[in-house]
């Protein structure tokens, strides 16, 4: 584990989330103890109807939130998409972009998550920008190519560890119980490193990895103990604070 980067467990709720859930949210925030909040970051990604009012519950403490994705452009004509700009008005500090779920239902290309990872930075957004292999592509032997593909062509010129996350997200562990053996999230995340280094001189060493895929209290602690793994994106788990703060709190 690279000490010098503090981990960042973020959880995903997708197309997930009443105001009921509020709840859920509320005991996440208390049990985020200053002591845990000093050794890792937490925050939820909520759907855009409830930004604003989990940010309310979170105020001014540890939890942070953000958005699912987020139009390129900043304003317009695009009926039914949210931008950037309004994700950073109803409190985010983060949008996830890329998420293979929206790659493959709305057909997203890296050169669309590139110019949505841009549109986040320019409002002071941190891109959370996912890749991650399909069940053929790892058969064939293609993980690594196809995953080094998608982050050459995904991140932009200019990523920096302050406005840039990468969300390593096997296609076939998502929502599946599945995960890869602790040794192939090694090889991956060592392989996205040095694409990253290569992508972006030395502030590569310092961009977060997350590992993200069926994450549970029962196998957190393995997969947050690989070398070059900063960290989880946590979809179902994320929903009930028990099981999301066991996650965050392997970093106790
Ligand atoms: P699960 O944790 O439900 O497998 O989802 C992972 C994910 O897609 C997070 O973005």
């Amino acid at each position: 584990m690279n000490d010098t980067i503090k981990p960042l467990v973020a959880g995903n709720w997708k197309m997930n989330g009443l105001t009921a859930d509020l709840d859920e949210f509320r005991a996440m925030c208390q049990r985020m103890t200053p002591a845990l909040a000093k050794k890792a970051d937490c925050m939820i990604c909520g759907p855009a109807t409830l930004l604003s009012r989990l940010k309310g519950v979170a105020g001014e403490g540890p939890i942070t939130v953000g958005g699912q994705d987020c139009h390129a452009a900043r304003n317009g004509a695009h009926t039914g998409d949210i931008s950037a700009p309004m994700l950073a008005d109803a409190g985010a500090s983060a949008v996830i972009v890329g998420h293979s779920e929206r790659r493959a239902d709305h057909g997203e290309t890296s050169q669309d998550v590139r110019n949505k990872a841009m549109a986040a930075w320019s409002s002071g957004l941190t891109a959370i920008i996912c890749v991650g292999e399909t069940e053929a592509e790892r058969k064939a032997g293609q993980a690594i190519p196809v995953v080094s593909d998608q982050l050459i062509q995904s991140v932009p010129d200019g990523a920096q560890a302050e406005n840039t996350v990468i969300a390593y997200e096997p296609v076939w562990a998502i929502g599946t119980g599945l995960t890869p053996t602790t040794d192939d999230v090694a090889e991956m995340h060592a392989a996205a490193r040095k694409v990253l280094i290569d992508r972006i001189g030395e502030e590569g060493n310092k961009v977060r990895l997350l590992y993200g895929g069926s994450v549970k209290p029962a196998n957190a602690a393995a997969l947050m103990a690989v070398e070059d793994v900063n960290g989880a994106l946590v979809g179902g788990a994320s929903l009930k604070a028990s099981d999301f703060m066991a996650i965050v709190e392997t970093y106790n």
